[in-house]
């Protein structure tokens, strides 16, 4: 059976992943060429932020518009997740007002029980485990930028610093297609054994890799694609800015002499939005190597397939004729209005 609702990538076989990639791309390209198919007219998406977002939420918005349907931003603090309402409530409800719903979430659970309890597809729109949709559109753009003779699958792509959530994603995806993954990390900020075993589940079946390692030269040799995020972020309060400096600086600052050890033909990926100076220095996000505003526009692409995918999916067939029954009963109650005088 089809799996309702897009939490984890890791619940898909490689084969729909890249399905749904295809399916971005390809109306990517319609798109470009000016042709906006209307897919989900009369569609609407509920967005669900408990956090600030620029690429999530404009993309959704911009995808559900482009194909001639309607998103409705649920801003942090607008409408209760497990608070006075509970989440089984706030799903079964919203089931009801929209087609669709993606949610970015303070914790992983609340977006697990959102897709529980809603009939309705949901999307994860990033949490503090992973960030599936950054995943699909990272893979858009790679694939846009593969090295020449190169499939996705000889492919080594190096995630720089620390095991935030979009680099266990990055290994999620990487490893499901069969490409090769490295962590380079410091000790303590390495991606945990629970996350590894599933990476290396799925290396057996799809051929990839997966190295953990806090050794330069190891991890950047012969990568194509080099990737960093925040050494500090939305989860993670404990430390203080300054105690993560000490833990990344340098040595795990994305400069041109780290890039220099890669792949002649590297690329420089970033999850935006970047602490330039801290993770990445200017004049390697600024750099011809770096597509980092194609993986911001790529969220677009991705978005876009991820909706109509999901929404298609779950759609039963039309059935024509309630709708002709739908229709001449209206019929009747609109020419019967006013005729009463
Ligand atoms: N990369 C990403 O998710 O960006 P936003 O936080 O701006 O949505």
């Amino acid at each position: 059976m089809a799996v309702k609702d897009f939490i984890n990538t890791n619940d898909f076989k490689k084969e729909e992943l890249m399905d749904i990639i295809n399916l971005s791309l390809k109306l990517k390209k319609c798109i470009k060429n000016g042709y906006y198919p209307q897919l989900l007219k009369h569609k609407t998406l509920g967005m669900i932020f408990q956090q600030s977002s620029t690429r999530t939420r404009v993309s959704f918005e911009t995808a559900m518009e482009q194909l001639g349907g309607h998103a409705q931003y649920l801003a942090p603090g607008q409408i209760q997740l497990g608070g006075h309402e509970t989440i089984e409530d706030t799903s079964r409800v919203l089931s009801r007002l929209v087609d669709i719903l993606m949610a970015r979430v303070d914790r992983h659970k609340s977006v697990v029980d959102l897709a529980k309890n809603a009939t309705v597809p949901v999307i994860n729109g990033m949490s503090d485990y992973n960030h599936p949709t950054q995943e699909m559109g990272d893979v858009c753009t790679m694939t846009e930028h593969l090295p020449e003779g190169k499939k996705l699958e000889d492919c080594k792509v190096v995630f720089v610093g620390d095991a935030t959530q979009v680099c266990a994603s990055l290994m999620f995806i990487t490893t499901k297609l069969g490409m090769h993954f490295v962590q380079y990390g410091p000790k303590g900020y390495q991606l945990k054994k629970e996350l590894t075993k599933i990476g290396e589940e799925n290396c057996k079946v799809s051929g990839g890799s997966l190295l953990i390692t806090d050794t330069e030269d190891e991890a950047l040799k012969d990568a194509d694609f080099v990737y960093t995020d925040v050494w500090y972020g939305l989860y993670d309060a404990e430390l203080s800015k300054e105690d993560r400096m000490a833990i990344f600086y340098p040595k795990y600052q994305v400069t041109k002499e780290m890039m220099a050890k890669a792949s002649p033909n590297v690329k420089f990926m970033h999850c935006l939005p970047a602490t330039r100076g801290e993770e990445v220095v200017d004049e390697v996000i600024d750099a011809d190597y770096s597509i980092v505003f194609d993986e911001g526009e790529n969220r677009l692409t991705a978005m876009r397939g991820l909706l109509v995918y999901f929404l298609n999916q779950n759609a039963k067939k039309e059935d024509k004729v309630a709708q002709m029954k739908s229709r001449a009963e209206l019929e009747v109650v609109l020419n019967s209005i006013g005729s009463k005088k």
